[in-house]
């Protein structure tokens, strides 16, 4: 691509980003540029636009609802038991400091299709600190949401979640936790009982809960760093003293002011906690 095609492609991308405001007063001004250009560009051609100005032409005339806006542009992608060490972390340093607390509660923000937090509400029933939990898991996907609301997978997944499962340490068979009917996986609905799924963006909207744990993987990595540090801000304001925030494996609180108030509990598993004093 040639200087000049990257520029005018930029320049496009900004319309669009003007445009999803203006008309729908969805703020993407902070997503870094290269991917966001890659999903509006695939965005245009799966709607059968031109280009990305013709679909800017059709969020401005209000041919493009905000739901479908969103579901194009994000990025649902998420499995169970991702990146297996990080739970096995959470199961060994974390639980046992959880609890401690007679009342614990989870923000997992950016949730998908639920596949994480399912993941968690396993780890917790595990080690016996379900039944008091309360968890909030958001995203502000509402087709994901209502997927993770089900809480109904392919089965071609569950061999892969299987075998995260057990690297995790998982202290069962991952089958205990669901019901294989056909081509499809059916999660216990024991797990659902304490997760509350709910609409939030992390642009726009504030604190969501005062929270133990503050789970959020795998998003930060599509903001600017302005944006990542805001949200690391609002993710340590939710944090009671003591509690703990985990990212995603790319993602670090490195250079965020929030980093002040937060310590590496375990650097490679990006899991930190908030000082107590
Ligand atoms: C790659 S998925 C991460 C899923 C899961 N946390 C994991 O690590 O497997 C990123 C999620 O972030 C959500 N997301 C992106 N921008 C968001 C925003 N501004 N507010 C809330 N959720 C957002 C997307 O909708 C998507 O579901």
């Amino acid at each position: 691509m040639s200087d000049d095609t990257g520029a005018l492609q930029a320049a496009a991308l900004e319309r669009f980003i003007d445009a999803a405001k203006r008309r729908h007063g969805l703020d993407l001004s902070g997503y870094a540029r290269a991917s966001l250009q890659r999903r509006v560009q695939q965005m245009a051609e799966r709607d059968g636009h031109a280009d990305i100005d013709a679909l800017s032409a059709a969020v401005e005339a209000g041919a493009t609802q905000v739901d479908h806006l969103i579901s194009s542009l994000s990025v649902p992608v998420t499995e169970m038991f991702r990146n297996p060490s990080v739970f096995s972390a959470l199961r060994e340093m974390v639980l046992p400091m959880l609890a401690s607390w007679p009342h614990i509660t989870i923000w997992q923000a950016g949730c998908a299709t639920g596949e994480e937090v399912y993941s968690l509400a396993i780890l917790l029933h595990e080690a016996g600190l379900y039944d008091r939990c309360q968890i909030f898991a958001t995203d502000f996907n509402e087709a994901a949401l209502a997927k993770a609301q089900d809480g109904i997978f392919p089965a071609r997944d569950a061999r892969m979640w299987s075998q995260n499962y057990q690297r995790a340490g998982g202290q069962a068979s991952l089958g205990d936790y669901y019901h294989a009917a056909y081509d499809h996986i059916r999660l216990d609905a024991r797990l659902k009982a304490n997760i509350h799924f709910a609409h939030h963006n992390l642009v726009t909207d504030g604190v969501f809960c005062e929270a133990q744990l503050v789970l959020c993987r795998n998003v930060l990595i599509y903001f600017n760093r302005e944006l990542q540090h805001q949200v690391l801000q609002r993710f340590r304001d939710s944090l009671v003293r003591g509690g703990y925030l985990c990212l995603g494996n790319r993602e670090s609180i490195h250079t965020a002011p929030a980093a002040r108030d937060l310590v590496a509990v375990d650097a490679d598993a990006r899991i930190y906690r908030l000082a107590s004093s």
